[in-house]
């Protein structure tokens, strides 16, 4: 959609342009200038490698579109960034987003495929840097825009963490590309704000994302300015500094009383439309963190929190993903989400509790990984929701990233020295701690499907280690180990981190055992949404589903076979059981399968999970609008006998009814 977007916005952009000549005094540069270190640090990315369940799901992305997009997808394979002749729009971004994704695919997994295919990209982008150090194949002024170079140092940075043997190529570029950027804005913003015949960002997508660059050259900066640091922190003033100028200052926006709570056609809204296009959104969560990164300003930490709050209450799905049909309105549940907006909100959410270290971030991060995310792909990775994948060219290249990067921010580094197990999937850790101190830690679960998490823990010297316990456990969850002894009940900090005293040696063993029970989360209009532990669960409708070959979502031409492969096609579903429910949410059992340990692969597909529920429930009137289901009816009318619903978690529902009418029902007998 990005790029309809962008054509029916550049008429309003024009007036959007305000003050553009960077002030002389921006610099707030001193010799020495520290930058504000996380609550929790992230490893090396390929330090942490997933196991059970969701290295399946990592090898079904790299078997998917993901891992093939570079043998086959145009914007990819035919990138003008790599020597090919296309582009889907004058942002050049398609492959340095599918770059950002597939170098922690490539080292989360060690895949030595999709490393070959991102080393080949690496080579081509830096052996073809320009002398004036652009990375990138633009020549001119007009064509030469900042922001897909964002997207690019990101996965760099992952490279130069990921292999040492080209950090210091990498570093190279970095610094030779800093410079001419630093120079390029610090004339009007070129490269950042369109000037005159400027084709690079009509829309203005990447000013109103300038925060973007802070990420990689925060890393720059810390690691390894060389002579180089008062360039490199004022090119992130300077991104900030043009950013605002235009009208993008994101500190305006996450404020209560200016971010609009719901926002239609005839609302009042005199803010720039960057503020309320659900991926900026999702990115522009971390604008204000960019900067206090660098000023301290404790003000910046607390908008942060207002702004995971806000979206929380006004336009956060209940799969935790954001409702914005490309824009934001309301929290009706006919309105849909891009599949990258839950790829973003994942990235800025594990990036946001980095900081803050508030539980229920990392509890939304998880929300998204085990519900919003696998619901938009299909269970064998090779489709995404929005079916035609050329019209939705920024889902296609910026999906891969979600789950590699949920991996990469799985297991932390804490203040004290040790380490914590964040979002609680299955992992093996080997890294070192100070003291040259080798830790390996393997992590034992099925989790969020199975409850139990069992460590097995070598170190070299004794290290405290965490477990992060969810908001929804019980306060009856338990820990047993690693001393011998009956379990204990957990006891987390304020921070919900279990603390484990983990002494030298090897094989140090202990298990959480979680305990939850079903929750009800009401909405508006007396309806409600159903989860157990981090799952979100949907009615099982069952479907008959047919594949075509892909169409142009506008003409519905078939596509020409050029820009597809084997795999690609439309897949239409349709419902053979009914859908239109009201549930009683006082009656509700959970069913779990004989073996909880082996779980199939696909997981996200209807039946596969091992854990259901069944709810009370009963047909009701329900019409639809636009071909699908309307919002939930006010007025209740019920149409059949109240019957056991069988109801399984989100992801697998690929068509799914999870935001439903509330009604008062006599007891019905939850069947198995
Ligand atoms: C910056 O500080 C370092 C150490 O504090 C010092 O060695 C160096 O000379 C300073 N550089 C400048 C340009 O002041
Ligand atoms: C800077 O750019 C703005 C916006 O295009 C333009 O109005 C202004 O004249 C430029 N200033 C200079 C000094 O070039
Ligand atoms: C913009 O493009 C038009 C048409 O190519 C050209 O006549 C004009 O000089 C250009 N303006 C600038 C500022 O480059
Ligand atoms: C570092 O930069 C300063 C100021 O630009 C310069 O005087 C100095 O010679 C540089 N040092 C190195 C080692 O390049
Ligand atoms: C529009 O902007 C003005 C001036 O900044 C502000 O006072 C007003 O509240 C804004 N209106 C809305 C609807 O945001
Ligand atoms: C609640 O129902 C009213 C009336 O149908 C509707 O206008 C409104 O959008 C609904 N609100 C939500 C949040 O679903
Ligand atoms: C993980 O735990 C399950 C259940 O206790 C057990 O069956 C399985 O063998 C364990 N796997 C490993 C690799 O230890
Ligand atoms: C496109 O598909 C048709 C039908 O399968 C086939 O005959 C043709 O060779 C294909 N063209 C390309 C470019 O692959
Ligand atoms: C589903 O497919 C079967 C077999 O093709 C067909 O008999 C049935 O009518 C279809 N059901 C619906 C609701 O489309």
């Amino acid at each position: 959609m990005r790029l309809v977007i962008e054509v029916l916005l550049s008429a309003i952009i024009v007036l959007a342009q305000g003050k553009a000549v960077p002030d002389d005094t921006v610099s707030s540069y001193q010799n020495g200038s520290k930058l504000v270190q996380p609550v929790y640090s992230t490893l090396s990315l390929g330090s942490i490698k997933p196991l059970g369940w969701f290295k399946d799901q990592l090898e079904l992305e790299a078997a998917g579109l993901g891992g093939n997009m570079f043998d086959f997808y145009r914007f990819v394979h035919d990138a003008r960034w790599i020597g090919g002749s296309t582009e889907y729009s004058a942002l050049d971004e398609a492959s340095p987003y599918w770059f950002n994704g597939l170098v922690p695919l490539a080292f989360g997994l060690g895949d030595t495929r999709i490393k070959s295919q991102v080393k080949y990209y690496l080579d081509y982008v830096l052996n073809h840097q320009q002398s004036d150090g652009w990375l990138g194949f633009e020549t001119t002024r007009a064509t030469r825009g900042l922001w897909a170079r964002c997207l690019l140092l990101l996965g760099m940075i992952q490279y130069a963490e990921a292999d040492p043997t080209e950090t210091n190529r990498i570093v190279d570029a970095m610094h030779r590309y800093v410079i001419l950027a630093h120079s390029m804005l610090q004339n009007n913003y070129t490269g950042l704000i369109v000037h005159g015949n400027d084709t690079f960002d009509t829309a203005g997508f990447g000013v109103g994302r300038t925060h973007e660059m802070h990420i990689p050259l925060q890393w720059l900066y810390e690691k390894y300015p060389r002579n180089n640091s008062q360039v490199i922190w004022e090119t992130m003033e300077l991104m900030i500094a043009g950013g605002v100028s235009w009208g993008a200052d994101w500190r305006d926006f996450w404020v209560e009383g200016v971010y609009p709570t719901v926002l239609y056609d005839s609302t009042p809204y005199n803010l720039s439309w960057v503020f309320i296009h659900g991926v900026n959104m999702a990115e522009g969560l971390r604008y204000p963190l960019s900067i206090y990164r660098m000023t301290d300003d404790e003000a910046l930490k607390t908008q942060t929190r207002t702004a995971v709050d806000l979206l929380a209450k006004y336009h956060r799905s209940i799969a935790g993903t954001i409702i914005a049909d490309e824009y934001i309105s309301d929290l009706n549940p006919s309105r849909g989400a891009e599949l990258c907006i839950a790829a973003e909100v994942m990235f800025s959410s594990a990036y946001i509790y980095q900081y803050l270290g508030d539980n229920d971030i990392a509890d939304w991060t998880e929300q998204t990984a085990f519900n919003a995310l696998p619901v938009s792909v299909s269970p064998d990775w090779w489709s995404h929701q929005y079916i035609q994948q050329e019209n939705q060219p920024c889902c296609t290249v910026n999906h891969p990233q979600a789950y590699p990067k949920f991996l990469a921010n799985s297991v932390v580094g804490t203040a004290d020295g040790g380490l914590a197990h964040v979002f609680l999937i299955a992992t093996d850790v080997a890294t070192t701690l100070d003291n040259d101190n080798a830790v390996f830690i393997s992590v034992n679960t099925t989790y969020p499907f199975g409850l139990s998490l069992t460590y097995t823990i070598s170190a070299a010297s004794a290290f405290p280690f965490y477990v992060r316990i969810p908001t929804w456990a019980e306060s009856t969850s338990t820990i047993s180990g690693p001393k011998s002894g009956p379990a204990t009940l957990v006891s987390p900090s304020d921070q919900g981190l279990q603390k484990v005293n983990i002494p030298a040696g090897e094989s140090t063993t202990f298990t959480i055992q979680l305990e939850t029970q079903p929750r009800v989360l009401t909405r508006a209009n007396n309806t409600a949404a159903v989860y157990y532990g981090a799952l979100l669960y949907s009615l099982a409708i069952t479907f008959n589903s047919s594949e075509t070959a892909p169409r142009n979502y506008r003409t519905e031409a078939v596509l020409d076979n050029s820009t597809i492969d084997e795999h690609c096609h439309d897949h239409i579903i349709t419902p053979t059981s009914p859908w239109n429910i009201a549930i009683d949410p006082s009656q509700i059992s959970v069913v779990y399968a004989n073996d909880m340990n082996e779980l199939p692969n696909p997981i996200w597909e209807l039946g596969a999970p091992p854990v259901e529920l069944r709810i009370a429930a009963v047909e009701i009137e329900w019409p639809t609008a636009f071909d699908t289901a309307a919002d939930p009816p006010v007025d209740v009318k019920v149409t059949g006998t109240p019957f056991s619903a069988r109801f399984v978690p989100y992801g697998s529902a690929k068509l799914h009814m999870a935001h439903l009418p509330v009604i008062a029902l006599p007891t019905v007998d939850l069947v198995e």
